[in-house]
């Protein structure tokens, strides 16, 4: 399906692996494995301070799945018509976010690690930073 009318309930919660160990658990994520796509490129988000928020943008091709390395945050999906949020404060689990999917990141806990595993390079122009922007991509604004 075509990002323009992609929802917010083709995102989902993906359960990862968790790898139980006295000595410290693992979590492994293998691309096209694990998740729906090949990554290419990784980041992370840290050292966000209390009260700020991240993201309010969309993305036109991008794949995304999201982790809480460490700590908990919000992330409130937008389609243009419907909303869905997420708390996320486990690391052996992740959001997959499709393309075409407003993002707001808030409530960043004290030591909050975002990992972010994508599946593309850095493109600025796959960036849909104006929400009426993002409403008329959707087809919802003239
Ligand atoms: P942005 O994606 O807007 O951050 P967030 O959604 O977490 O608020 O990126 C912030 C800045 O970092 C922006 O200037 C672009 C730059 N950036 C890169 O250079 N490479 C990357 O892979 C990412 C994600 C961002």
């Amino acid at each position: 399906m075509g990002s323009k009318k992609s929802t917010v309930d083709e995102c989902k919660i993906i359960d990862l692996r968790k790898i139980n160990d006295p000595r410290g658990n693992l979590t492994p994520i293998e691309g096209g494995i694990d998740i729906p796509f090949e990554v290419k490129r990784i980041y992370y988000l840290y050292d966000v301070p209390c009260g700020e928020s991240r993201g309010a943008h969309a993305h036109k091709k991008l794949r995304q799945l999201i982790v809480a390395a460490n700590g908990s945050f919000t992330i409130t999906l937008d389609d243009g018509t419907n909303k869905k949020a997420y708390t996320l404060n486990r690391p052996y689990q992740g959001l997959l976010i499709v393309p075409g999917i407003w993002r707001d990141l808030d409530d960043f806990s004290s030591g909050a690690v975002l990992l972010c595993l994508a599946s593309e390079h850095y493109e600025a122009s796959d960036y849909i930073r104006n929400h009426d922007e993002f409403l008329v991509y959707k087809g919802i604004k003239e």
